[in-house]
């Protein structure tokens, strides 16, 4: 039984995904920051991607019983997306794994962020030209690093309600 959404999000994709699974599955939704402990029941942790990396993940296990992460990136997510997000994340085999595409926004960083991600932006920006037809996760990604602003292609989170009911 799930009691509480717990997420940690920079510019607010976390947080988007965080609500449309609290209403869904009518428990509360907490930052990361505000969670109260709670020894009764389980969470769902949602973060965003950083280097691959999910924020918070590590200092949310140390505090709560996770059943399921969320990973939130910019990038498509692919058929070994969830795979790479476990073993990356060393993400325990009994804590399932959900990977999403969030939005990007270069205008909410931090300027130290926004320099990595000038750089970062141009690379995915010239790999995705190279690539020609995308898909439209694909295409939300080019719009995102070559504005730098932008949505995923969606913001679905049936399968992810569907497995905590
Ligand atoms: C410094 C930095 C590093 C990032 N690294 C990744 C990454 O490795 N993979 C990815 O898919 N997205 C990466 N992103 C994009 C964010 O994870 C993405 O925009 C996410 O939707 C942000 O979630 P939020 O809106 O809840 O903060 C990075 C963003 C920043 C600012």
């Amino acid at each position: 039984m799930i009691s509480a959404i717990v997420y940690d999000s920079l510019t607010g994709s976390c947080q988007k995904y965080a609500n449309l699974l609290s209403a869904r599955l009518h428990v509360p939704a907490f930052s990361l920051k505000n969670a109260p402990v709670r020894s009764d029941g389980k969470i769902i942790y949602i973060g965003w991607l950083f280097a691959g990396k999910i924020v918070g993940f590590k200092k949310a296990a140390k505090k709560f019983n996770i059943a399921a992460v969320v990973q939130v990136g910019m990038a498509p997510v692919g058929p070994g997306s969830d795979e790479i997000c476990r073993e990356i994340n060393s993400v325990p085999a009994d804590t399932a794994v959900f990977c999403r595409q969030g939005a990007f926004n270069m205008g909410r960083l931090p300027l130290h962020f926004r320099l990595i991600m000038k750089l970062k932006n141009k690379d995915i920006v010239s790999k995705l030209q190279a690539k020609g037809q995308l898909n439209a996760q694909e295409q939300a990604l080019y719009t995102m690093a070559s504005t730098g602003v932008g949505q995923p292609a969606d913001w679905n989170v049936d399968d992810i309600a569907a497995w905590a009911e």
